[in-house]
């Protein structure tokens, strides 16, 4: 392994990233704007749900909700019918409430820096950094999934359990510094590549874990569970419990975790958001 990056190392490296994506770099509807709302709708989608898919949405929810006021004043049961066939549906509360803060906060403007950004709903500490490389071009330094696969492959070649600390002075040594933006596109590109064509080099992380299986999981009940809230729009607790049949104690406990967090409201022994 390299203690260091020489600096023809980083070019070189630099070089055959930036090459691979002009020629083969995804036109992806989000790399058509720089305006930071649309940047965090999307980077908010792709937290949890596949490229392919987030791609297919995103546009119908920049459609619906062009500007950060029109999200901010749209029902929340609005918003969980467009955000329908993404999962995580806490997300859609999550960035909503965030259109909101930002509204109320820095009148509509999207802060361009990290620590302010971390601190609205729905954000963490990746979220943030792709932010402000994406939105406003800034040099952060930061490691996803795509990204942590590229720099693993390339320079932790055979070995196991990289953690993130390791790995990030190389993502701080290679970045493009000028265009950030264009850089990070083109990383994450590289590593689907690679994905693809050796396996996930990811797995090879201290931070990897797989997603868990879908069906039968908690996930998908309590996605049953708003789907039929979004369709009937109020319901008797007993006629929810009937419709997912999964047993009345675990679609009471779910319901008792939506309502905790937010998702849903009960009284009355009904069921409304
Ligand atoms: N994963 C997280 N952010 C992404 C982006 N902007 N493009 C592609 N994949 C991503």
């Amino acid at each position: 392994m390299l203690k260091r990056l020489s600096p023809d190392r980083v070019r070189a490296f630099r070089r055959k990233v930036y090459r691979y994506y002009k020629a083969n770099g995804r036109d992806l509807p989000w790399r058509k704007t720089r305006d930071p709302y649309r940047i965090v709708v999307s980077e908010i989608m792709l937290q949890q749900t596949q490229v392919d898919r987030v791609a297919l949405k995103y546009p119908e929810f920049i459609k619906r909700f062009p500007t950060i006021r029109k999200l901010a004043k749209t029902p929340v049961k609005d918003v969980f019918t467009v955000w329908q066939g993404m999962g995580y549906n806490r997300r859609a509360l999550s960035l909503k409430r965030l259109a909101e803060q930002v509204v109320r906060q820095y009148s509509g403007r999207v802060p361009d820096d990290e620590e302010a950004l971390r601190s609205l709903p729905g954000i963490g500490s990746a979220t943030a950094s792709s932010i402000c490389a994406f939105a406003f071009n800034k040099p952060v330094v930061f490691i996803e999934t795509n990204i942590r696969s590229v720099f693993i492959h390339e320079f932790f070649c055979g070995r196991q359990d990289v953690s993130d600390a390791a790995i990030l002075p190389f993502v701080g040594a290679a970045l493009d510094r000028k265009n950030p933006c264009r850089w990070y596109n083109a990383l994450m590109d590289y590593g689907v590549m690679l994905k693809k064509k050796f396996g996930n080099p990811g797995r090879k992380s201290a931070h990897y874990v797989r997603q868990s299986k879908f069906e039968g999981s908690n996930r998908q009940v309590r996605g049953a569970i708003l789907k039929i809230l979004i369709r009937d729009k109020e319901l008797k607790e007993e006629a929810i419990i009937q419709k997912i049949n999964t047993g009345p104690e675990r679609v009471i406990s779910l319901l008792n975790d939506l309502q905790k967090e937010g998702l849903l409201k009960r009284s009355g022994g009904y069921v409304t958001f």
